[in-house]
């Protein structure tokens, strides 16, 4: 038998077929269009799209594809929104700040200030670099060569580097020791069998690297000394020592702004993506897509419900422009309604002013050498510190190329607050002086640096947008159902707030939504 003739002669239905993994599932990436609607439906109906971030562009391109006249208004002179590459020529000036940046890195270096890293499993970001032909590279978020350091700690590892390697490995060493010696107590014969717990121990020695006494005394899974790596000859080579369980304890390194769980969140679990040559890749590539259909340096100030529709007003060259259309689909970023006159739902100008934004910041730094790669042997992935950094990204292109551009910051919160408000300058002249605790080399190899404090760069009004249990219930689903004819798309419409398959998975939602709509006209 087939397993077509199976599938004609039972009456299983499709989604018990499903679960028995006889049929592949629709991939996520498609339009899931009414089965009884026809593409046709929305030929040269008007939609007005706010915002040329992800969310606007997709949505306006799957729009196009079913025949919807879209024009995409963005406020700023480029498309991306949060998707941002800073290169050599960049330029931005933040609220509050008079003078602005221009970035001057050397040609072929840059960072990606917002969006930077693409989990394997957030498939509709990874179909739309298929589709459009942006091709990826590996982006190395876990490194375990990379560094904590715990400032103004009292243990003897407290202000000083040491490797996530030597942590990790220590700690999974001690914990899994612990754990051995608990199995030996009677008690655990109710729940476990002999074998069970064999097993159990058997799983222990080899997580925490125990020795045949089930002990942990060390690991070269921590590393070998700097002068004694595993050689020709006579050169077996010499691991490090541990540290000591209560000097790990004592020494800070507790605080959640340590916990080394990159490689166990779901959404920094290897395989992590991104595209060559910057994020922005995605971006432009969406733009292509969509010639003549952006106006740019549009800034959108209101937003009314018409009888058949919507109208919007924007400002270009210092004049008010209106347009009309059938639809609306709103992308802005929450805060950015507050600044709209418009006559959206109460609950929509709730959620605007209630549902909070993370402020966040990233700066660049060109150094002329990379002498983190070449004196430490880090190859892209993360330090972190207990410091106003927060973080250190060193990038996962261009290795062994002569400069570099790593982050020198991205921090949130109250960090990213504080260094936000701080001049240009100022920033830059923190992020050497704390990052030279963790890299001695700064000093003599800085070159330039470029940052940014998403909270107060223009259009943006954070990072993304933060939920809790409250917030998502009270303003959430006023967000994605449509006010009138005005529909809601980007990252806060989602259950992937921070992420640009949120942007993604938002533009599909409305681009269903509103076809689905159109179909139910068309029937009549
Ligand atoms: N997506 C953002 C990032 O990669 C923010 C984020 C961080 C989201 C960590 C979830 C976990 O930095």
């Amino acid at each position: 038998m087939t397993r077509r003739d199976f599938i004609n002669s039972t009456s299983a239905s499709y989604a018990s077929l499903l679960a028995w993994g006889m049929l592949q599932p629709a991939p996520a990436t498609t339009l899931n269009l009414p089965a009884n609607g026809r593409r046709e439906d929305g030929k040269g109906r008007k939609v007005l799209v706010l915002g040329a971030g992800l969310a606007g562009m997709a949505t306006a391109y799957e729009l196009g594809k079913l025949g919807y006249d879209c024009t995409v208004l963005e406020a700023r002179s480029r498309s991306g929104g949060r998707v941002w590459t800073i290169r050599g020529g960049t330029k931005e000036t933040e609220i509050g700040e008079s003078n602005g940046q221009t970035s001057s890195f050397e040609e072929g270096l840059y960072f990606n200030g917002g969006a930077a890293r693409i989990p394997h499993h957030h498939q509709l970001t990874l179909h739309y670099c298929r589709e459009l032909g942006v091709p990826l590279q590996m982006f190395n978020g876990n490194n375990e060569a990379g560094y904590l350091y715990n400032d103004g700690g009292t243990g003897d590892l407290a202000n000083r580097r040491l490797r996530i390697k030597e942590y990790h490995n220590d700690m999974r060493g001690y914990t899994a020791e612990l754990l051995a010696k608990a199995l030996d107590q009677p008690g655990l014969d109710q729940q476990l069998t002999k074998e069970d717990i064999e097993k159990l121990v058997d799983f222990l020695k080899n997580e925490g690297d125990l020795n045949t006494a089930h002990l942990y005394k060390g690991t070269n899974r921590r590393g070998y000394k700097t002068k004694d790596h595993p050689g020709a000859g006579h050169k077996p080579g010499n691991m490090t020592d541990p540290f000591g369980l209560t000097d790990l304890l004592r020494s800070g390194f507790m605080q959640p702004v340590f916990y080394n769980v990159g490689d166990y969140i779901y959404e920094q679990q290897t395989t992590l993506l991104q595209p060559v040559g910057g994020m922005d890749a995605i971006p432009k590539a969406l733009e292509k897509k969509l010639t003549g259909k952006i106006i740019f340096n549009a800034t959108v100030s209101e937003l009314r419900k018409t009888e058949n529709g919507v109208r919007v007003v924007y400002q270009k060259d210092g004049k008010p422009v209106e347009v009309t259309g059938e639809f609306c689909v709103c992308t802005l970023p929450l805060p950015m309604l507050k600044n709209l006159e418009s006559d959206l739902s109460g609950t929509v100008k709730r959620a605007a002013d209630f549902v909070p934004y993370i402020k966040t910041g990233k700066i660049g730094l060109q150094f002329k050498r990379r002498f983190w790669e070449e004196d430490d042997w880090i190859y892209g992935g993360i330090s972190r510190t207990n410091m106003d950094i927060n973080q250190i990204w060193y990038p996962s292109y261009g290795f062994q190329g002569k400069k570099g551009v790593l982050i020198g910051y991205y921090n949130f919160y109250s960090r990213a607050e504080a260094v936000g408000a701080m001049s240009i300058a100022e920033r830059e002249k923190m992020a050497l002086a704390q990052g030279v605790k963790i890299h001695p080399q700064y000093p003599t190899e800085f070159e330039n640096s470029f940052s940014l404090a998403w909270h107060r760069v223009p259009y943006s009004g954070g990072g993304w947008a933060t939920y809790d249990d409250a917030t998502r219930k009270k303003y959430y689903p006023s967000l994605i159902e449509a006010d009138g004819n005005i529909y809601f798309a980007g990252e806060h419409t989602t259950y992937l707030t921070a992420w640009m398959a949120g942007a993604f998975t938002s533009a599909h939602r409305t681009v269903e939504a509103i076809h689905a709509r159109v179909g139910e006209y068309t029937k009549k």
